[in-house]
């Protein structure tokens, strides 16, 4: 992880008012040549001066379409400003706030280990493999899929794009999320048993060769720390104590979970589901808990909470706070630019490729709607 430095003693004690009017003041100065990107899981005093909102397909898309702004500062973790950077061009410069901001499932697939998952895999079998990486992983695995007839998806569009890969070849690698890659093959009518998961940690992945011949899907062994604590004991309890209480989860839930609930997606399609429900509706979500809780602020005719009693937050995401948010932008002002995100040119060529295959398959759909 990219090492963060504490920020200047002047920033430790400041006022939320203050903070608030010295962000503003930077964003009406800057005008147009500045936009915040702010990605549903921020907290809420960082979201109040984002922009655009949205999940990572849609920051994506909107990184993708900014002409003449000249700084993006991306409120997310550090593989989403890397998907802008590599979006925008050359004279926008993307900004993450605060270095540490990471995501735990996107380390879990270092290029190295993908390489040599790939050495091992192509070795173990003749057919064509199509290796798709969920948006959650670093530049440089994006490029490796980029330029092995891969693609990369979100959870908004993972059905498309595995529907694609399939069209392109009989196997697929999915990483760095084996809940996302289950829950989405599973749902196209990809038995349990054609799946394996490979995991890197382990001799040969832990998979002989006739186990990779007989695979439809190798899933990499990864998963999101945040979306792991939900659990199918816990979609069991709510109904028991409300039967009419609906359940939607992120796709990043285990496969059981996901089963149990009545509907699942991205943040984007939580999100329109519940606006779109009647008010006295009863909603246990399985996400992270700020989306929960603005939902929650957003719809008090509505009964809304997590699907988990305990507090499901993604720290890295917490980590942008409006301190460092207001020390980027007090820096610009001055004419320095801290914590630029850049993709070297070589990864972004191919990395591009990978984005620009799910770009081209835009059109979001809910994993596993019943
Ligand atoms: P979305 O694509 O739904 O925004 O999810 C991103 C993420 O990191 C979820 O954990
Ligand atoms: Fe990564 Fe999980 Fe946080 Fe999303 S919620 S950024 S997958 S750790």
């Amino acid at each position: 992880m990219p090492f963060q430095p504490p920020l200047p003693a002047e920033y430790h004690n400041l006022e939320p008012d203050e903070i608030a009017q010295r962000v503003r003041e930077h964003k009406d100065r800057f005008g147009r040549r500045l936009v915040i990107l702010g990605h549903h899981y921020q907290r809420d005093d960082i979201i109040q001066f984002a922009d655009f909102t949205g999940d990572s397909l849609k920051l994506s898309q909107i990184a993708a379409q900014q002409k003449g702004v000249e700084y993006v500062v991306f409120c997310g973790v550090h593989f989403m400003a890397e998907s802008a950077d590599i979006l925008t061009d050359d004279s926008v410069t993307v900004i993450l706030p605060d270095l540490s901001a990471g995501c735990s499932m996107a380390d879990m697939a270092a290029i190295d280990q993908v390489e040599e998952a790939w050495d091992m895999l192509t070795a173990a079998t003749p057919e064509t493999i199509i290796p798709i990486t969920y948006v959650n992983s670093a530049a440089s695995v994006k490029a490796f899929c980029g330029g092995h007839l891969g693609a990369c998806c979100t959870s908004s569009n993972a059905r498309m794009i595995l529907e694609w890969a399939f069209r392109q070849g009989r196997k697929v690698l999915f990483l760095p999320d084996q809940h996302l890659g289950r829950n989405t093959a599973y749902a196209l009518g990809t038995p349990l048993d054609d799946m394996v998961v490979y995991d890197p940690h382990a001799a040969h992945g832990g998979l002989t060769r006739e186990q990779v011949q007989a695979a439809r899907v190798i899933l990499w062994k990864g998963h999101c720390s945040v979306h792991q604590l939900f659990t199918a004991a816990q979609c069991d309890a709510v109904r028991a104590a409300d039967p009419d209480v609906q359940i939607v989860v992120h796709p990043e839930c285990d496969w059981s979970v996901v089963q149990k609930a009545d509907l699942a997606g991205s943040t984007e399609y939580i999100i329109r589901t519940v606006n779109d429900a009647p008010p006295g509706s009863k909603w246990a979500i399985g996400t992270e808990i700020n989306l929960v809780e603005r939902l929650a602020k957003q719809h008090p005719d509505k009964q809304i909470r997590s699907l988990a009693p305990i507090q499901c937050l993604c720290t890295t995401m917490y980590r942008i706070s409006p301190p460092h948010l207001l020390w980027t932008l007090d820096n610009l002002a001055d004419g320095r630019v801290v914590n630029p995100i850049r993709v070297d040119a070589k990864t972004r060529h191919l990395a591009v490729v990978a984005l620009q295959r799910m770009l081209a398959n835009v059109s979001a759909q809910p994993v596993a709607a019943k």
